[in-house]
């Protein structure tokens, strides 16, 4: 079973488990915020569960593209939406600061 090291805890999924699902029934920080009330609830449009990963998950989805291809979100960010991820592997996320998750310390 995937290992998954988030906010100083280690969980197990399964394989192909939704990455946002087994954040959410864990009860670790996804969401910043007002974020963890007016998301989209996983539909891949809001883009406030913007993550980074370490770790194998699955291909972009067409939505996500999208997504993280206009502001608040720069596509070159690196970032994921946990929402559209499957677990694949062993993961460490990191939960960035901002109501979308995406102000990365040391950039410009
Ligand atoms: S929950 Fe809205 S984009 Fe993932």
């Amino acid at each position: 079973m995937p290992k998954i090291s988030f906010s100083g805890r280690t969980i197990e999924c399964s394989e192909g488990a939704n990455l946002r699902r087994v954040l959410l029934d864990a009860n670790l920080p996804l969401y910043n915020g007002v974020a963890g009330v007016i998301h989209c609830r996983g539909l891949g449009t809001c883009g406030t569960c913007a993550i980074e990963i370490e770790g194998p998950v699955s291909e972009m989805t067409k939505v996500e593209t999208w997504r993280l291809g206009f502001p608040p979100h720069r596509s070159e960010s690196g970032l994921r939406l946990a929402c559209q991820c499957k677990v694949l592997g062993d993961l460490k996320i990191t939960k960035h600061g901002g109501m979308w998750g995406n102000q990365i310390e040391n950039e410009s």
